[in-house]
């Protein structure tokens, strides 16, 4: 993919990617997403969006339905659609840009999809094998059941019998058996009673405790800006927002407009 500089203005300066800078004034955060545009086609979705994620913390991506946030995870994944057109997306000093999506996972990103895709067939053991069939893995299956339980409980029964709780712990369990350094959530508590979701928050906390970097999508804001360090908000494929989540908690005039809560 041809890369250019896009004339089209930011409010964000670019960052130095460069690793020779002095690193703690300088270097960019861990993920440094830069002026990204990005199409389904001929749709232009993705428009100009840039955000920074520091190592170890979680940001909420939030915004309305159809604001962007899935097509910006995707986008950040480096997955075939939308195309990603101009901009820059860097990680721990490598330029995701120029990666496909196996390449981007095995740089330590993975996303976990909204639809959670559990391989009908295989028990929850064998999902969490598969996802470590391949180097770089990372946590064994008994690191993942100690941090979910259930799961381990569980670890004999088919992945799709699974109440939607646990195929979402699932989901985030396979992520961990790859060699992760960034998990992409999209609503990870969609459907799932706020007894789950207490469940799973703790956990992403313990990820978090691990030194792992989460950006999380989710329609539940507040929830999602409860666990998060800092927010960012979309809205028609843009940044309107970017800072601490307890700001937004703070601005009901912000929440109302761009988060109808
Ligand atoms: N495969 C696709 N082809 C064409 N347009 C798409 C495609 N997927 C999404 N879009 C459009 O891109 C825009 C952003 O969609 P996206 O799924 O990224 O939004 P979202 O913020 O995740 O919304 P939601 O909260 O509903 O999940 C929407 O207008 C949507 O219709
Ligand atoms: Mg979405």
């Amino acid at each position: 993919m041809t890369l250019i500089e896009d004339p089209m203005s930011t409010a964000y300066e670019k960052p130095d990617f460069s690793r020779h800078a002095n690193v703690a004034e300088t270097a960019p955060a861990f993920l440094s997403v830069w002026n990204m545009h990005a199409y389904y086609g001929e749709s232009y979705i993705v428009q100009g969006v840039s955000l920074n994620v520091h190592e170890g913390e979680i940001l909420a991506l939030l915004g309305r339905n159809g604001a962007g946030k899935t097509s910006t995870l995707r986008a950040i994944a480096r997955l075939d659609s939308p195309q990603v057109t101009h901009g820059e997306i860097w990680l721990d000093h490598k330029h995701l840009h120029t990666m496909n999506s196996h390449q981007a996972a095995v740089s330590g990103i993975q996303l976990v999809p909204e639809d959670r895709r559990i391989i009908s067939g295989l028990t929850v053991e064998e999902n969490i094998q598969l996802a470590r069939i391949a180097e770089p893995t990372g946590w064994a299956p008994e690191r993942i059941f100690d941090l979910f339980p259930r799961l381990g409980e569980r670890r004999k029964q088919e992945g799709v019998t699974l109440s939607g709780g646990e195929q979402q712990m699932l989901a985030i369990g396979r992520a961990l058996a790859r060699d992760i350094k960034v998990l992409l959530l999209d609503e990870p508590y969609e459907g799932l009673a706020p007894v789950i979701v207490d469940e799973i928050e703790k956990t992403l906390n313990i990820i978090k405790e691990q030194g792992i970097t989460t950006v999380i999508v989710e329609q539940n804001a507040v929830r999602a800006l409860m666990l998060a360090d800092r927010a960012v908000i979309l809205d028609t494929g843009q940044v309107v927002f970017d800072g601490t989540a307890q700001e937004v908690l703070d601005d009901e005039a912000l929440r109302a407009e761009y988060l109808a809560i």
